[in-house]
């Protein structure tokens, strides 16, 4: 796992204006996205040329629910999960079980008419801004495309939009008519960032969205991806193994062991203090880590590597490299369950754990 070994630079009036007390209790307004018993198994190769047919289980029993405006993020090691989440969010996949409502309307349920009338609200911001961008077409004509298919204003209305936010993300003037090779690594991410905003959504699944970026550009692109969401009102599902990433923009922090929810909290409660031996172990590797008070979260380290999706063990999926493990969660899988300050957990013993 690679983790920055300091935590970014706050932008002013927003890092720490993040966790001021809204008028309204946030998670009390209605959900923009409501995700309930998610999963996804994939047809997996045969065990040896005969062996039976076999699943994959890359998402199990996943449910959370996104506000207006709120950056929840979803961490973990590679595989555990994370962008399946975020594509069957944006149906780009079929779940194997589950439903996914947004503004209350069932889109896994609904024809491909509904769904195409969804799209705009719902864009994919994702790593690898090279091949995300067409190296025909100029930036603007890129931006411009979106607003093309979704018949959105005449010719003069869209330059203006577009116009408008190359600005916002930084790419005004000149760069506007330059093309994907002519930009860097980090104005190409900010191109890619305009072309699904200019389509004015409400959620945006950001997978990775800086990993392929330099630490100082990551810095700058994580911020305007910040300040764009306190001027959209946008709602971020971000996904990340970068913890100091995660620190920076998230509100509420999903952590994902094999393929479940294991730990679901506010950002600073988890950082302060992850109650899942698994996100202790993950949180307590980062450097930065600590509470708002300067205390080091203890770090916890885990035995073995992480099993595989095809073999999951019985019982708590963490049992064979957890130090707490008992009988119980030998053979019982824990749910993810509210405790007492709020943050919901999967672990038979967390309210005991030394
Ligand atoms: N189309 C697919 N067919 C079969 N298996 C898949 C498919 N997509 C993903 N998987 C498997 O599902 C599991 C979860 O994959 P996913 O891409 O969601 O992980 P991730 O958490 O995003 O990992 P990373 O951090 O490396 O991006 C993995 O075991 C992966 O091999
Ligand atoms: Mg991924």
């Amino acid at each position: 796992m690679t983790a920055l070994a300091n935590d970014f630079p706050a932008t002013p009036g927003a890092a720490d204006t993040a966790t001021d007390a809204p008028v309204e209790e946030p998670r009390q307004r209605r959900p923009l996205l409501k995700v309930d018993g998610l999963a996804k198994a994939f047809p997996a190769p045969r065990d040896g040329l005969f062996g039976p047919r076999r699943r994959l289980t890359a998402v199990a029993d996943v449910s959370f629910d996104l506000i207006a405006g709120e950056t929840l993020a979803v961490v973990g090691e590679s595989g555990c999960g994370k962008s399946t989440v975020g594509n069957l969010v944006l149906n780009l996949l079929r779940p194997s079980a589950g439903s996914i409502l947004f503004e209350g309307e069932d889109l896994t349920a609904g024809s491909d008419a509904r769904w195409r009338a969804r799209r705009r609200d719902l864009q994919l911001i994702f790593q690898d801004s090279r091949s995300a961008l067409d190296p025909r077409l100029r930036i603007d004509q890129q931006v411009a495309e979106g607003l093309e298919i979704h018949g959105i204003g005449d010719r003069a209305e869209r330059a203006r939009r577009v116009a408008e936010m190359l600005e916002a993300v930084g790419l005004g003037g000149e760069f506007a008519a330059r093309y994907p090779h002519e930009l860097s690594g980090g104005q190409q991410q900010r191109a890619v960032i305009a072309r699904a905003l200019v389509l004015e959504p409400k959620l945006v699944v950001c997978d990775e969205p800086v990993a392929a970026l330099d630490v100082s550009v990551q810095a700058q692109v994580v911020n305007l991806l910040r300040d764009l969401q306190g001027r959209f009102g946008l709602a971020y599902l971000f996904i990340s193994h970068d913890l100091s990433v995660v620190r920076h923009v998230a509100d509420r922090v999903a952590v994902m062991y094999l393929g479940r929810f294991v730990e679901l909290a506010d950002r600073d409660a988890l950082f302060a203090a992850p109650a899942h031996p698994y996100a202790r172990a993950l949180i307590g590797a980062v450097p930065a880590a600590r509470s708002r008070h300067g205390r080091r979260v203890q770090p916890l380290s885990l035995e073995g590597e992480p099993p595989s999706p095809l073999d999951p063990p019985a019982g708590c999926a963490l049992h064979p490299r957890c130090p707490f493990a008992t009988d119980r969660c030998r053979k019982e899988r824990p749910a993810l369950r509210p405790l007492a300050d709020g943050r919901s957990v999967a672990c038979h013993h967390a309210e005991t754990l030394p």
